[in-house]
C-alpha cells in the first residue's frame, strides 16, 4: 500500500523505528520494496532533489507506487533535505506522500516561516512533512556542511519549532554525520533523553544511520528514535557488488546487464532485511 509517513508511524507505533532508505537508481526500488514486503515492516524510500531530477518524479512516484500497491506493506515516498520551497510542491504534487523540508542553516525565524509555507501546502495534499532544527554535517546530494558545522540541536530552538510549525517528525543534530562510513558517530544520549522529555509526541528522525553502530542504532530505537535515515551503506554497498560482477572474467559484451545489476539489487535487499531486524523493538 502507498502511504504518507505519518500513517505509517500510526501502523508501527509500539513496534519499533521505522527505516528510511535513499533510492539512489530507479534499479533498486523493486528490492527496496521487496526487503520491506519478506519482512512485514513499513518502510520508507526516500530521495534527493537530485535523484528525482536524475529519474524523473512523476516517472519515479509512478514506479513506486505501482509496486507499493501490488503489496500489503506500507510504502511512504520521501523528498529528503530539500531547500527549495517550490520542488517540494513539485514533489507534491507528482504524488510524493511525505517531504523534508530543510531550512537547519538558515536562522531559527527563516526556518520555521519556510516551514509553515510546506507544512500548509502538505496538509492540503495528505502528504506529511519532516524538518530539521541544528544542522547535521557531512554531504547530502548538492547540501555540503563541514564537520565545524555539525550543530547539536538546541533543546529551546527544538521546542519552539515543534510548537510553531506543527511538522509530522523532527530531524534532529545529536553526533550523527551523513556519509560517514569510515568510522562510528559518537552520540549525545543526554541530549537524546532531553530532547523526548522535553518534545512529548514529536516524532524524532536520526540522520546518517551509516556512521551508527548497531549497539547505537539498539538503544535509539530503545529510547523511542521514530525514523533512522540510511543512504550511503546502500550506495556504497551497490558500487562495491557492482565493481566486482562487472569486472569478472565471464563478463562478455553478450551478457545481460541484468545478470550484473541482480547481485547488487539482492545486497540493497540484504542490508534493508538486517536494518529492519536491529529496528524492531
Ligand atoms: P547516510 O548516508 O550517512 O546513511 O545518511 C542518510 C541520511 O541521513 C539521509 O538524509
Amino acid at each position: 500500500m502507498y502511504k504518507n509517513m505519518v500513517e505509517l508511524f500510526e501502523e508501527f507505533e509500539g513496534k519499533g523505528t521505522i527505516g528510511a532508505f535513499n533510492v539512489h537508481c530507479l534499479e533498486m526500488v523493486p528490492a527496496m520494496i521487496k526487503a520491506a514486503e519478506e519482512m512485514q515492516v513499513p518502510i520508507i524510500l526516500q530521495t534527493s532533489l537530485g535523484t528525482a531530477e536524475y529519474i524523473g518524479f512523476e516517472l519515479l512516484v509512478a514506479v513506486v507506487r505501482a509496486l507499493a500497491e501490488k503489496e500489503k506493506v506500507s510504502t511512504a515516498l520521501h523528498m529528503d533535505h530539500c531547500r527549495d520551497i517550490e520542488a517540494l510542491k513539485k514533489a507534491i504534487d507528482c504524488g510524493y506522500s511525505s517531504v523534508m523540508y530543510d531550512g537547519s542553516v538558515l536562522p531559527l525565524e527563516e526556518n520555521i516561516q519556510n516551514t509553515k509555507r510546506v507544512v500548509s501546502y502538505a496538509r492540503a495534499h495528505n502528504v506529511s512533512v519532516e524538518g530539521e532544527v541544528g544542522a547535521i554535517g557531512g554531504t547530502e546530494d548538492g547540501v555540503v556542511l563541514s564537520k565545524d558545522e555539525n550543530m547539536y540541536t538546541r533543546l529551546e530552538d527544538a521546542m519552539r519549532f515543534a510548537r510553531e510549525t506543527g511538522v509530522d517528525a523532527l530531524a534532529v543534530s545529536i553526533g550523527t554525520t551523513h556519509g560517514q562510513y569510515k568510522s562510528k558517530a559518537k552520540i549525545n544520549y543526554e541530549l537524546l533523553d532531553d530532547l523526548r522529555a522535553e518534545l512529548g509526541d514529536v516524532r524524532l528522525v536520526l540522520h546518517g544511520g551509516t556512521g551508527v553502530a548497531d549497539e547505537d542504532m539498539r538503544q535509539c530505537v530503545k529510547k523511542g528514535m521514530k525514523k533512522i535515515n540510511v543512504g550511503t551503506e546502500l550506495n556504497k554497498s551497490y558500487i562495491d557488488v557492482v565493481r566486482t560482477t562487472f569486472t569478472s572474467d565471464e563478463v562478455t559484451p553478450l551478457t545481460s546487464l541484468r545478470r550484473l545489476l541482480g547481485p547488487a539489487n539482492d545486497r540493497v535487499k540484504e542490508i534493508i532485511k538486517e536494518k529492519m531486524v536491529l529496528f524492531q523493538l
